[in-house]
């Protein structure tokens, strides 16, 4: 096997979350009168909700204080968590359900990678809480992607260096999280136009190929 592990991101790669994601902030956005568009919610793929409202701050003619910016954090977190109620199992496509199968039986250790604190809620709701043999997120870093502290924490949990295993991720700042810490990186949807990721997926079931080399 060319990798012993491979982490995966949350948002974007296991589920679609990003128009909830998206919906949630244009919310807000609207809510504070301030533009926001694609293109900004492209930008806050892979970081932090704090760093994702800094973005959407960007084009606001007033400034909030640290308290006021986790109040329109913990608002648009609120929209979010009612929209996330509305997913099942069935957001688990079979594609990704089946190639997560598969890679296990070849003796891959399978972690998530998420900047997301809301990764537990969103592995129950598609039915893989306890599935993965490591999982690091949100709930346990200060510095998000594009920094790979998340990745690095996984790796050290599943026991391998980042030379050991592969990122698979959807977002720019994911794919340089993954260089930056030493990691082979597989991109998959907007992130496919990266220009330092290893591999471009055309499909999830790519990785059945690629993680044997
Ligand atoms: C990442 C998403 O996975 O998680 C970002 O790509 C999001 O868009 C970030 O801002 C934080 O998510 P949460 O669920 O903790 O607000
Ligand atoms: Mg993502």
């Amino acid at each position: 096997m060319k990798y012993r592990g491979i982490i995966f991101d949350l948002d974007g790669v296991l589920c679609s979350t990003d128009e909830y994601h998206y919906r949630a902030w244009l919310a807000l956005a609207q809510k504070l009168g301030i533009p926001f568009s694609r293109e900004d919610n492209a930008r806050q793929r892979g970081v932090s909700r704090m760093e994702s409202l800094e973005i959407l701050l960007e084009k606001s003619p007033r400034s909030y204080t640290d308290a006021e910016k986790q109040e329109l954090a913990d608002y648009k977190n609120r929209l979010y968590v009612q929209s996330l109620q509305n997913m099942t199992e069935a957001d688990l496509s079979e594609e990704v359900r089946s190639t997560l199968k598969q890679l296990r039986k070849k003796g891959i250790l399978l972690a998530v990678g998420s900047s997301s604190k809301n990764t537990p809620l969103i592995l129950r709701r598609i039915g893989l809480a306890g599935f993965f043999d490591a999982v690091s997120d949100g709930n346990g870093i200060t510095h998000s992607k594009p920094h790979p502290e998340v990745f690095l924490k996984a790796a050290a949990m599943l026991g391998l260096a980042p030379q050991d295993c592969l990122v698979v991720e959807d977002a720019y700042s994911g794919i340089e999280a993954g260089v930056a810490g030493g990691f082979d990186t597989a991109a998959v949807g907007f992130a496919r136009s990266h220009p330092k990721a290893d591999y471009a997926l055309t499909c999830f079931a790519d990785l059945l190929q690629i993680a044997e080399g």
